[in-house]
């Protein structure tokens, strides 16, 4: 059951912060103390949006670690591993990048996937708070920005490229973990399809963690993602041979709509800091690109956007936080953009009569694939709350943002810095002490 008090905002912060502390290994914050003891990719750009309020310079530290493992294709590796630490499982022998990967980092064992690409997100947040700290703290902003651009671009440049060679405007996947959501309903068709053959003997480690197994992804679903592993290391991680040995191929709409947003977020930045010219015409242009690829998965009717299938050429439509992409990065006409706000706002999901918070859940609560505690198959995750409430505040829906602002930050003042949350009881589950829940609270309160 939830613990039955709460922290107030300056309480809660102090929290936040000591939490930060806590997980900082000295140039990486691990996602989780137990769970999670590496760098994970989008909760790095996270934990630097929670760091930059305490200190801009321990912020570009942890882009700066994150980007030290950028593959030489310009991939950003969904997991950097912490030197010496063991514990998670897939660990660096299992991925083998190293060894397999040609252009995985030779200094530093990282795995062979990616995730959402909000990274820009955090360079915008870093350069925003430098701007209001002295000469040395903005001088160590725009030295970072000097130092990194290149490789921003690159990044974007791989997935405009390597995972959209058809130039469609949607990112295609190859692992449900780069989604970022992983069981989520959205990919049960997908997987569906994923036959394991000879998955090498292993051992979970996250359900010695969390021990409840309703939280957590079933052991048909490890075989399925372990298999998939097994799949890319007889490619070697070649972007070229993935799409011809994957048995999981999806277009997802999420990350492009996230995509479309970083690549805006990131061409602003390099138009207000002379950066060339020929990058921010770039950026721009994935950004619409990708806009327009979101938009056109949306429901005639309803605006809700959708996943593809690339193996079996099928749409797949699910009631999850997915169809709502196209609030991320806007581009949906009028009359459409207002229903797909009524369907978010209505009883299918915010204002669902049975939930806590009026945050959005990872799957309705009214979809026959809801489940309450299991990871994205219902719990709702305080990072997408402040995604959505960033993004809200970007498009200028200011009421909107304040909303979920507001009740993203009641959920977290029990002060658990939960993974994710029951919907209807508030109950903490998942890891404690994630850092991106830390995060979202920081910036909301900063
Ligand atoms: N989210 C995955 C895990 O649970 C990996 O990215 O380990």
């Amino acid at each position: 059951m939830p613990p039955d008090h709460s922290f107030a905002p300056t309480q809660l912060a102090a929290r936040a912060a000591y939490l930060l502390r806590g997980n900082d290994l000295g140039t990486m914050t691990t996602a989780a103390p137990l769970l999670y003891p590496h760098m994970w990719s989008w909760d790095a750009a996270f934990v630097a949006i929670g760091l930059a309020p305490l200190s801009v310079e321990r912020a570009v530290v942890e882009l700066d670690t994150l980007l030290s493992a950028q593959w030489t294709n310009g991939m950003i590796p969904h997991i950097v591993f912490a030197n010496g630490v063991d514990g998670y499982f897939p660990g660096p022998a299992r991925w083998a990048t190293s060894a397999l990967a040609a252009h995985a980092p030779r200094n530093r064992h990282t795995s062979g996937i990616t995730q959402p690409p909000v990274h820009a997100i955090a360079v915008q947040r870093i350069l925003d708070h430098a701007r209001t700290r002295g000469r040395s703290t903005r001088a160590v902003a725009e030295a970072f920005l000097d130092r990194r651009w290149s490789d921003l671009v690159q990044w974007h440049r791989w997935l405009a490229e390597a995972r959209d060679p058809k130039g469609h405007g949607r990112v295609t996947l190859y692992h449900g973990w780069e989604s970022g959501m992983d069981n989520s309903p959205r990919w049960d068709s997908a997987y569906a399809n994923v036959i394991p053959g000879n998955v090498p003997e292993y051992q979970r480690e996250d359900n010695t963690i969390v021990t409840d197994a309703t939280q957590r992804p079933s052991d048909l679903e490890y075989d399925r993602y372990l298999w998939l592993l097994e799949e890319m290391k007889s490619a070697r991680y070649d972007d070229e041979l993935l799409p011809k040995v994957m048995s999981f191929a999806v277009e997802d709409v999420f990350v492009s709509a996230i995509l479309a947003v970083a690549c805006d977020v990131l061409a602003e930045i390099g138009e207000d800091y002379g950066r060339p010219r020929a990058d921010v015409r770039d950026l721009y242009a994935w950004g619409q690109r990708f806009r327009e690829g979101v938009i056109d998965t949306t429901d005639e009717r309803s605006g809700a956007a959708r996943d593809f299938d690339v193996r079996t050429g099928k749409w797949v439509a699910t009631e999850t936080v997915a169809q709502f992409a196209p609030l991320l990065c806007g581009g949906l006409p009028h009359d459409k953009e207002r229903s797909l706000v009524k369907l978010l706002e209505g009883p299918r999901f915010c204002a669902h009569p049975d939930l806590k918070y009026a945050c959005i859940p990872s799957t309705s609560p009214v979809s026959r694939e809801f489940r309450p505690r299991e990871y994205w198959r219902g719990p709702v995750w305080p990072v997408v709350t402040w995604l959505f409430s960033w993004c809200f505040a970007r498009r200028g829906w200011a009421e909107r943002a304040r909303l979920l602002r507001q009740e993203g930050l009641r959920q977290a003042s029990d002060g658990t810095f939960a993974e994710y949350y029951e919907p209807f009881t508030g109950e903490p589950l998942g890891s404690m002490q994630q850092s991106w829940t830390a995060a979202a609270v920081l910036d909301w309160l900063g």
